[in-house]
């Protein structure tokens, strides 16, 4: 059998046929930041000191030609065909972390509630074994029309003990997996579902004030997020500041309103880009943030949503004082980008 060692920790794990590297080490646990698992957005470098992988086609965009010679390799669709495969692995993730994924586990659909004209919340529980993930963790699902290009959709509660999932679902014009959830998926049907995935997970030990900062459906994630925060007694200052275009695009707020009154340290704010109503903030977080938030040294920032958000908030966040280390962003990558046909 194919073997991937870590180095330098010498922590090995064995390769099923078909696996890609990426999903032999998350078997093992291991904690690797993934994000478009087709080898486009190029989150899962990884230099491979030994053995060879097959990469197959990936763009330049995601991995230079320069950083292929170095060896890095996009570990999400790099396969290994050496027996031994050795990867450069910090000493610090040596241990794992992830609970190991599961593919096309039977979930069954229990509600549907369309949150907004564009997003659709549905409400999953397993038939089988609940599947065990972090929070901000997210699942994969095929529409049957494509069965060979999982789209991913962030888990947007915190795990429960009856295994009830929740997922917000945006209608992307012309998408395949989106436009099937929202038409043809009904309540009573089943859903295979495979996951968990993803390393936007936080840090469980952190007590830093928290900023996240959501656009559209990128609030699955940092509700996630929130409520396990929430629910295990964080006590320093958690903040949710959540862009939509117009008033209708606004979704959530019972939750959110009924965390504020029930914990004392969350607070929330809606801030509208397209419209102006009286009691919301207005423009573009990049823009309002100086005013509400003039300084971010020693705050985690969570940001999720589009690329073009997500990058516009990092910049802003960066110029506030806040650091690379305290960054944590789930970009909801496009994930045809890299594709040639
Ligand atoms: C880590 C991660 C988490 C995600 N979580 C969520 C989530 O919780 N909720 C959610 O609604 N979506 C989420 N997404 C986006 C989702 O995975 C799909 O990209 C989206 O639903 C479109 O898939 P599709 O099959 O409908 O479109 P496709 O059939 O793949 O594409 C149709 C057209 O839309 C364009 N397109 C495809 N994807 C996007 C996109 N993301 N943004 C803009 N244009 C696009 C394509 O270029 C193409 O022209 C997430 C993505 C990632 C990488
Ligand atoms: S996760 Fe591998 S390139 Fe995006």
């Amino acid at each position: 059998m194919k073997t991937i060692t870590l180095s330098p920790s010498g922590q090995s794990v064995p390769v099923n046929e078909g696996d890609t590297v990426l999903m032999a080490v998350e078997r093992g646990g291991y904690a690797l930041p993934n994000n478009c698992r087709a080898g486009t957005c190029g989150e899962c470098k990884v230099r491979v000191l030994e053995g060879e992988v097959d990469q197959g086609f990936v763009l330049d965009m995601a991995l230079p030609q320069a950083e292929r010679q170095q060896g890095y390799r996009l570990v999400c669709v790099a396969k290994p065909i050496s027996d031994q495969i050795v990867l450069e692995w910090g000493a610090a993730d040596a241990a794992p972390k992830l609970f190991p994924p599961r593919v096309d586990m039977p979930y069954l659909v229990v509600d549907r509630i369309p949150r907004t004209p564009r997003i659709v919340e549905l409400h999953l529980m397993p038939l089988g074994t609940p599947m065990r993930f972090w929070p901000g963790q997210y699942v994969a699902i095929k529409a049957p029309s494509r069965p060979n290009q999982p789209r991913h959709y962030s888990l947007a509660r915190a795990p429960r003990p009856d295994g009830l999932i929740v997922l917000q679902i945006t209608r992307v014009d012309g998408g395949v997996t989106s436009t099937w959830l929202h038409e043809n998926v009904a309540i009573g049907a089943t859903l295979p579902i495979s996951g968990p995935y993803g390393t936007f997970i936080g840090d469980p030990k952190a007590e830093t004030p928290v900023l996240c900062l959501a656009a559209g459906s990128g609030q699955a994630p940092i509700l996630s997020l929130a409520d396990a925060a929430l629910r295990r007694g964080y006590s320093s200052p958690v903040t949710l500041i959540f862009s939509a275009r117009t008033a209708d695009d606004i979704y959530g707020q019972g939750l959110l309103a009924y965390w504020t009154l029930k914990h004392r340290n969350f607070k929330s704010y809606v801030t509208l880009t397209r419209e102006q109503r009286s009691g919301l903030l207005n423009g573009h977080i990049p823009e309002i943030l100086p005013g509400l938030f003039p300084d971010l040294a020693g705050y985690s920032v969570f940001i999720a949503g589009s690329p073009a958000f997500s990058d516009a908030c990092v910049t802003a966040v960066k110029q506030l004082g806040a650091r690379d280390e305290q960054l944590n962003m789930e970009k909801f990558v496009d994930q045809n980008l890299g594709r040639h046909t």
